[in-house]
């Protein structure tokens, strides 16, 4: 079981600041398209959308605590701050849920997807994923070239593709020493 702490990090609505998504491209790389998910497979935007971002591979996934097993443990895992050496490309079919990413102080953004939100976080940003108070998400999940989905969880700092994001996407944090 998660216990009480976990439960108000993850599920707390609030403690995100609104932000644009013009913001979130710029600021985080970011990137956001609406999808009509009733009829996928003859949506020609959809499909002309793939072949722009290069897509190769698709599966489902769907995560729930009936379709999932450890559903918790598996939780705690998308919920543990990481990063790819890829995109992670996400369009949402039914259901909803948080993917929090790292802004350019370093503090979290939130996103709340819902049906129809195709998003890109870019590689190399550092994010998690958690469900909402719904508990249940099903998603496509994209991928350019052979799917590789594994995590590197935080600090990953000198990882190539977190030094590329960086050249991109610089922090604007001060450190003190
Ligand atoms: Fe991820």
């Amino acid at each position: 079981m998660l216990d009480d702490s976990e439960v108000v990090s993850q599920f707390d609505r609030n403690y995100a600041r609104p932000v644009s998504e013009g913001e979130v491209r710029e600021k985080v790389g970011l990137t956001y398209h609406h999808v009509n998910v009733d009829d996928l497979e003859h949506d020609d935007e959809f499909n002309k959308l793939k072949k722009e971002m290069g897509i190769t591979y698709q599966d489902n996934v769907v995560i729930s605590p009936s379709s999932m097993p450890n559903y918790e443990d598996k939780l705690k895992i998308f919920f543990c701050e990481h990063l790819h050496a890829d995109d992670e490309i996400r369009l949402v079919k039914d259901g909803s849920g948080y993917f929090d990413i790292r802004d350019d102080h370093d503090n979290w953004l939130r996103i709340w997807v819902q049906k129809g939100d195709l998003i890109t976080l870019p590689a190399g940003s550092y994010h998690r994923f958690t469900t909402d108070d719904k508990h249940f998400i099903n998603a496509i999940r994209l991928f350019v070239g052979d799917p590789v989905w594994t995590p590197l969880n935080r600090p990953a700092d000198d990882h190539f593709s977190r030094l590329e994001y960086l050249r991109k996407h610089p922090l604007n944090v001060v450190h003190a020493y």
